[in-house]
């Protein structure tokens, strides 16, 4: 069964997701919004977070170490010894990310990849602690991905946490159950900085469709909006002819 997926990001009035560029405010400032972001993640009670390889790049900073040749690694999944919820997920196809420590903020790391990944890498990852899952195909399936996640790891709640590429590709994919977004009080405003969910040229438009759920509003100036995702319907016959 696919896990419930909620999306969470903070984003600047203008739908951007750098924080440090945005501008400050009387009420705050990106640092401050970002911890009120950590805390509100706290409490979604999530058994999962998912990031692409981008932002997962940004938490962990080891790099290679071969581990030296031995028995073929498990595939398509591993399952360290020591993993127990919640996790910490990255989609990383080719297999560029590396750990030298089973969890990342306290939560086990399950790393996603492409079925061209090596064997050398899927050895170095299973000698961190860090449990992985071996797509089909070159590129990652993110049902199927999801289906795993579910059976193997017992994955019901997973919050898709950026940044815009991999969000992008979940919603294309009609993947996402809802969406909540943290909007600071901070405008970014730079030509072509990157918005909260981008998918290339196409866009979304005529994929999905939001159904307004409710809004609060949080310290520092933020406001939290939330949204059902859902497929976007077919266009009925008095729209075509408007
Ligand atoms: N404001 C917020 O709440 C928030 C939250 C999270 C992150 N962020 C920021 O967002 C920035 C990164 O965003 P990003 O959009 O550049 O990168 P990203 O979404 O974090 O990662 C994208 C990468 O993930 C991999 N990937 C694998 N399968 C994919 C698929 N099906 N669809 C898309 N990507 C897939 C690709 O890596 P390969 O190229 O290796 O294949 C792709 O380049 C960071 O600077 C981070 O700080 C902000």
């Amino acid at each position: 069964m696919k896990p419930h997926v909620l999306c969470l990001m903070l984003s600047s009035i203008d739908g951007r997701l750098h924080a440090s560029k945005w501008t400050k405010s009387p009420d705050g400032g990106p640092k401050a919004w970002s911890t009120l972001y950590e805390q509100y993640q706290d409490t979604l009670k999530a058994d999962a977070w998912l990031v692409g390889r981008t932002t997962m790049a940004e938490m962990s900073k080891a790099t290679a170490h071969p581990v030296g040749r031995g028995d073929s690694p498990s595939r398509p999944v591993h399952r360290a010894a020591t993993a127990t919820g919640p996790f910490a997920i990255a989609v990383d196809t080719s297999g560029s990310l590396h750990f030298d420590k089973p969890a990342v903020n306290g939560n086990s790391v399950i790393v996603a990849l492409g079925a061209n990944v090596s064997d050398d890498h899927l050895r170095e990852l299973a000698a961190d602690g860090v449990s992985y899952l071996v797509g089909e195909g070159s590129t990652i399936d993110l049902a199927a991905m999801l289906e795993t996640l579910s059976t193997t790891f017992g994955i019901r709640r997973l919050a898709l946490e950026g940044g815009a590429a991999i969000n992008g590709s979940f919603f294309a994919a009609g993947l996402v159950d809802e969406l909540q977004v943290i909007v600071g009080p901070g405008l970014d405003a730079r030509t072509g900085a990157d918005g909260i969910i981008e998918h290339g040229e196409e866009g979304l438009a005529g994929r999905v469709e939001l159904t307004f759920v409710g809004c609060e509003t949080m310290p520092l100036g933020c406001v939290r909006l939330s949204y059902a995702v859902g497929r976007a319907r077919a266009k009925g016959v008095s729209e075509l002819r408007s």
